[in-house]
């Protein structure tokens, strides 16, 4: 469970997160929406233990990221809405995952496949000369195949075609329908079906909240 107890971050004069408090129960899968500069990936960093708040608190299943970050990412999965420019090669990045995390490259490969990206074809190059929809894959597959029980998407689909979008729903659909998920999207309809909360956030609060009822 991720416990968001009023947190509060200024940069400057700007507070871009004012007063947010949010509960994420286990297995829920949560749509964060709102405009640009809403807050949202500012609110995923507060979770992942990157930015450390001027008040509140967090936890996730109990830890504090910001204290012991290491226990709090075994937690957490994440994809970022900019993919990171890594010179290392493909199969050096998942490796690298595989070392840290405990994930397997069958499992990498096999999600790879599902989102039609061939690992073998493209394992030799650096990250940063893939396509922007292809970073997304790669990273999309890396972060399903870690044990982790929650996984937050960062905008996952802007770069991916609609073929790959479907795709990437049908996986989540299949196979990891136990697991905490929390997206940010600006297309609602892109999630439909598998969220079942929408959290709307504007100048950095929280300004609505519902549940939404899938079946
Ligand atoms: N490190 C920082 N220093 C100064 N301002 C920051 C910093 N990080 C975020 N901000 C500001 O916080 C506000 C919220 O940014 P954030 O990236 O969280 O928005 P967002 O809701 O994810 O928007 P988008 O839909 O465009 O991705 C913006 O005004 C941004 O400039
Ligand atoms: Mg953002």
């Amino acid at each position: 469970m991720i416990k968001i107890d009023s947190i509060t971050k200024t940069f400057a004069s700007q507070t871009v997160l004012d007063s947010v408090n949010l509960e994420i129960e286990d297995g829920q899968k949560v749509l964060i929406i709102g405009q640009n500069g809403a807050g949202k990936s500012t609110l995923m960093k507060a979770i992942l233990g990157e930015l450390i708040c001027d008040t509140g608190t967090i936890t996730i299943n109990g830890i504090d990221p910001t204290k012991d970050r290491k226990k709090a990412l075994e937690f957490l999965s994440f994809v970022p809405q900019t993919p990171p420019p890594l010179k290392l090669r493909v199969d050096e990045l998942c490796e690298y995952s595989i070392k840290s995390s405990g994930s397997n490259l069958s499992d990498i490969k096999a999600y790879l496949k599902d989102l039609e990206l061939d690992y073998d074809k493209e394992a030799k190059k650096p990250f940063y000369k893939l396509s922007g929809g292809m970073k997304q894959k790669v990273l999309i597959a890396i972060a399903l195949a870690r044990k982790s029980n929650t996984i937050m998407f960062d905008e996952p689909t802007a770069n991916l075609d609609p073929e790959a979008r479907d795709r990437f729903l049908e996986l989540l659909n299949a196979k990891f329908k136990d697991k905490t998920i929390i997206f940010i999207s600006h297309r609602i309809s892109e999630v439909k079906g598998i969220v079942t909360k929408v959290v709307e956030m504007d100048l950095g609060k929280i300004v609505n909240e519902r549940r939404i009822e899938n079946e």
